[in-house]
């Protein structure tokens, strides 16, 4: 089946970085979310991003004012009726993805792949939720997305080859590299970096170092680019709890416990850099 129109449910960070891509790469694109505002917000996020790209002369007006025009804003699901292929990137809570994804089934066409971009949750549970499981599977992107290469994506159980070829095609169509990583919580990227920055909130719980000092370790000593604090508040400390929970949950093993500090961060609203406050402070 031909993709000519992207549908992304959610707006937020993800959501608006997955429809930038889409729309840049000449797919029309349909970005949906709960609210009017949240989806003018992901539009003005995408704007800023493009007019910085005009003023360094990587791209013209008309070339943003394009990418601008291939993105129609929705409030309802019944939207992604003409869509043909959907990634939802919606918050990372499991009952909220299984709504979303019960009624994409009953309003895409039967042969429409309907992907998401869960950090953790394993797509067997997700596509349980449709009567489509051998056309669901995950497509995980990076954040900032129009900056990272790495798309991981996870099929579930069911997953059929051609939605897998679909999906790695399309990825690549996004001069994305695609990697693959089994159907487990956390899947291969967030089940390796997520107990790292947890690990990192626990020194900062225990007094080991201060904020400055665990992420100059590990910037200057392990050549990360961020620590991982700064990088925990560039992710949103409340997606990095689901996904702690998740991991948690998901394995029974409590070398996944999530810091209780991380937990009153996001208690207290400070959910890092969305938020104007988290680890850090963001004006
Ligand atoms: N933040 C990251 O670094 C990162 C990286 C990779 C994957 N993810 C995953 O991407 C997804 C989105 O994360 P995010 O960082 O963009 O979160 P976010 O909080 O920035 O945005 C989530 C958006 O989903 C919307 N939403 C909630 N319920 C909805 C519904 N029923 N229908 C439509 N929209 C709905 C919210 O209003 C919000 O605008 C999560 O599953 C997350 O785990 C996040």
């Amino acid at each position: 089946m031909e993709i000519k129109t992207f549908g992304v449910i959610g707006s937020g960070l993800m959501g608006a970085g997955i429809a930038q891509v889409a729309s840049m790469s000449g797919l029309r694109v349909i970005m949906n979310d709960i609210k009017e505002e949240f989806v003018e917000r992901g539009i003005a996020n995408i704007t800023n991003i493009l007019s910085k790209s005009v003023d360094r002369g990587k791209m013209t007006p008309d070339q943003k004012d394009a990418i601008i025009g291939r993105i129609q804003p929705s409030i309802s699901l019944k939207d992604m009726a003409s869509a043909d292929f959907v990634v939802e990137a919606a918050s990372e809570n499991e009952h909220v993805k299984f709504g979303i994804f019960r009624e994409l089934d009953g309003v895409c066409a039967p042969e429409v792949i309907l992907a998401s971009n869960t950090s953790s949750i394993p797509i067997g549970r997700i596509a349980g939720s449709t009567k489509r499981s051998d056309r669901v599977i995950g497509m995980h992107f990076m954040n900032p997305v129009p900056v990272m290469q790495l798309v991981e994506i996870i099929r579930g159980i069911a997953t059929s080859d051609e939605t897998f070829r679909t999906t790695r095609d399309l990825a690549v169509m996004f001069k994305k590299t695609p990697a693959l990583a089994g159907d487990y919580p956390g899947f291969l990227a967030n089940r390796i970096l997520m107990p790292m920055i947890n690990e990192a909130v626990f020194s900062l719980y225990h007094g080991v170092g201060t904020r400055e000092d665990i992420d100059t370790v590990m910037r200057l000593g392990m050549n990360h680019p961020m620590g991982p604090l700064a990088l925990a508040d560039l992710i949103g400390l409340d997606t990095c709890l689901a996904i702690m929970e998740t991991l948690y949950a998901g394995f029974s093993d409590s070398k996944y416990r999530p810091c209780p500090l991380l937990r009153r961060y996001v208690e207290a609203g400070w959910l890092g850099r969305k938020s104007g406050r988290g680890f850090y402070e963001y004006k």
